[in-house]
């Protein structure tokens, strides 16, 4: 039985993905490293310390810098980041998320967030959709992050749920493999390349509604 909805939010509720990538790129190029797109799919969804860790990496610099140096660089990238979250307004909810919010809590069902973003309390308060979250993961809270499960396992204890009894939704790969892995129906969201290990795949917001998401449900489980 269906009793939950756990949603990402960086990317599935808002387009803050794109505000993450301009700052990483910034902060990137403060360092004389270049990112592009195709690299960027690999931070969604991943911790800010371990994203600066992937982008020394990619450009073998991960022992240039001190522990000390590297999180004044993340320092940096947050600050430019939040100043990119002022221009927030809720009309950033991408298109359905607001309806489809609205129809989970109408029928009844829970409504959480895990979400690996210590910005998003602030977030939800420029959305002004702070208020309708029943749970909401805390990744200061979790030992491992995605592709781990521990902050959808978060989310559905604070909820009260079983993990099978949550749809959670994604639209990076590793937050897909999060949701596998916590033994939840997974959902994603966008480009196919990247979600393709989900239970029900769609290319944007628009796409999730209620009634598609527990039909897609009810084909891999039967009937409620
Ligand atoms: C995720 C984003 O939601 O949050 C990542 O997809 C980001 O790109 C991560 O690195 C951590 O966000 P923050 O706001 O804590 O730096
Ligand atoms: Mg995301």
């Amino acid at each position: 039985m269906i009793k939950a909805f756990i949603l990402d939010l960086d990317g599935v509720i808002t387009d803050t993905a794109d505000f993450h990538f301009q700052a990483w790129k910034k902060c990137a190029a403060s360092i004389n490293i270049t990112l592009d797109s195709t690299f960027n799919e690999q931070l969604k969804g991943i911790s800010r310390l371990e994203s600066l860790e992937r982008i020394l990496r990619s450009a073998g610099r991960q022992d240039d810098f001190t522990a000390i140096e590297k999180e004044q660089l993340a320092n940096e990238k947050n600050n430019f980041y939040k100043s990119l979250l002022l221009q927030l307004t809720p009309d950033y909810i991408l298109p359905g998320i607001r309806q489809l919010l609205t129809d989970i809590k109408d029928a009844g069902y829970k409504l959480g967030l895990a979400s690996a973003s210590k910005n998003a309390p602030t977030v939800l308060r420029a959305l002004e959709i702070d208020g309708i979250f029943d749970g909401i993961a805390d990744p200061n809270n979790v030992t491992n992050g995605k592709p781990a499960p521990d902050l959808f396992l978060q989310a559905a204890a604070k909820l009260g749920v079983r993990p099978v009894e949550c749809i959670a939704i994604e639209d990076a790969k590793s937050g897909i493999e999060a949701i596998n892995e916590a033994g939840m129906f997974s959902v994603g969201v966008g480009d196919r390349a990247f979600v393709q290990e989900a239970d029900f795949l769609t290319s944007s917001t628009n796409e999730l509604s209620l009634h598609s998401l527990i039909k897609a449900w009810q084909r891999k489980n039967g009937p409620e």
